[in-house]
């Protein structure tokens, strides 16, 4: 006799067997096709796994950030730690019409056209750091790791000289993020955002009185009437914006080598047509996404199909599963770089959707496009080492051999 499937035992060994983080996928398929919206025993929280559930939730008003609220904290990806979330808080922790506020004045200066003027500085950060790995080490100390925090500090307006100096805090702040941070971590991650916030206060004077053509001056000085983002909203939103599009990109990137040197058939379609390269972007962001968890917290009780999950609930979506979801994808489980038009939620949904999904297609196809004009032939050497990471899963090491 067949056990029957246990909802429960499956999320959590895919939220902490260590075994699970490099094929999490045959668990989050059984999650979504047996138990497409069950409540934790564990923790009480409503998971929901199909896909057009999980776009209602993320998108419906009566669910948001519930930081600040009994039982309402969530992890969210803007590394403010566990001490600090009921502080002051980015926009990703707001809800309207604060969100709406907020997000508006920094998008005035995080525009497409910023993003894409980016394109051949971040084409140079590519071969510079191609050049430092010379075709034989680990890809992500050497590539996948300096390339977002790099494109970050240019894009906020972070002078070169002090990169070096902020990036591993940045990654000491992004570990804040994870449901299963140790104390050590959180302590350190709180370090890391103290010292961030006195260099962005730092350099907020300096822009003040000099400003330039980037990020942070566009913030001091974007406007909507009288209406303008307070000092305190400019710094706690730069770090969101660190912390967010730092160690995600990283992933995308490691990522994008895994997959395509375990499917050289698609490698081989690339090599031959430029043109595929936004679409195999696209497909390793669905087949294997950076960022695999989202939720929210239920302001009024919430239909979905069918069930009714209570106000006061927490939710939480599995997006590497609801982004192989059979209802909106042909041949889920099968890596095709020609896909297009794909419904993912790799960038979330609603008024969350990533600010900064142009910005990180952008790293990936640029890097993309350098590796397949350099080498012809990409090898990894050995296994790689994972990331004992859950919301942000990715290879911690990876030794490529590039020629
Ligand atoms: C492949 C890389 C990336 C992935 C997979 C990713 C994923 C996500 C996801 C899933 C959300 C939604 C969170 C929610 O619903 O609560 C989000 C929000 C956000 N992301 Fe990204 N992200 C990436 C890169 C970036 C980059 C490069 C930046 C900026 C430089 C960035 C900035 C943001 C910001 C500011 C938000 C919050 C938006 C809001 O609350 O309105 N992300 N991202």
């Amino acid at each position: 006799m067949t056990e029957p499937f246990d909802p429960d035992a499956t999320l959590i060994r895919v939220l902490t067997d260590p075994a699970c983080i490099p094929d999490p996928y045959p668990l989050y398929n059984q999650l979504r096709d047996h138990a497409p919206i069950f409540q934790t025993s564990v923790t009480g929280t409503w998971v929901v796994n199909r896909y057009e559930h999980a776009k209602a939730m993320l998108r419906d008003p009566r669910c948001g950030s519930g930081a600040g609220l009994e039982g309402g904290d969530r992890t969210a990806i803007d590394g403010s730690s566990r001490r600090a979330r009921t502080g002051t808080l980015s926009m990703l922790f707001l809800n309207p019409p604060d969100h709406t506020r907020v997000r508006g004045l920094v998008a005035r200066s995080f525009t497409p056209r910023r993003v894409e003027q980016m394109r051949p500085e971040v084409e140079a950060m590519c071969d510079a750091l191609l050049d430092d790995l010379d075709g034989d080490g680990d890809f992500v100390d050497k590539v996948a790791f300096p390339l977002p925090a790099n494109v970050i500090s240019a894009l906020v307006g972070v002078p070169e000289a002090d990169r070096e100096f902020l990036r591993p805090l940045i990654y000491d702040l992004g570990v804040g993020i994870e449901p299963t941070a140790s104390d050590d971590e959180i302590a350190a991650a709180d370090i890391a955002g103290e010292e961030i916030t006195a260099y962005v206060v730092d350099l907020i004077a300096r822009r003040r009185a000099d400003p330039q053509d980037d990020l942070l001056s566009g913030m001091i000085e974007a406007k909507d009437g009288e209406d303008k983002l307070t000092e305190d909203e400019i710094i706690v939103n730069t770090l969101l914006i660190y912390a967010a599009g730092f160690e995600t990109t990283t992933h995308l990137l490691g990522n994008t080598v895994r997959q395509l040197v375990a499917h050289p058939d698609q490698h081989e379609l690339l090599r031959s047509d430029r043109s595929l390269i936004p679409g195999a972007i696209e497909e390793v962001l669905r087949f294997d996404p950076p960022v695999q968890m989202d939720g929210r917290y239920v302001f009024e009780d919430l239909e979905l199909g069918g069930v009714t999950i209570p106000a006061g609930s927490g939710t939480m979506t599995l997006i590497g599963a609801v982004n192989r979801d059979p209802d909106v994808v042909d041949d889920p489980d099968t890596f095709d770089v020609t896909r297009t038009d794909t419904q993912v939620l790799s960038f979330g949904s609603g008024i969350h959707y990533c600010l900064g999904a142009a910005l990180a297609r952008l790293e990936g196809q640029a890097l993309l496009g350098r590796m397949l004009d350099r080498y012809d032939t990409w090898k990894i050497v050995g296994e790689p080492s994972w990331r004992r990471r859950f919301t942000l899963r990715g290879v911690e090491h990876m030794h490529v051999r590039l020629s």
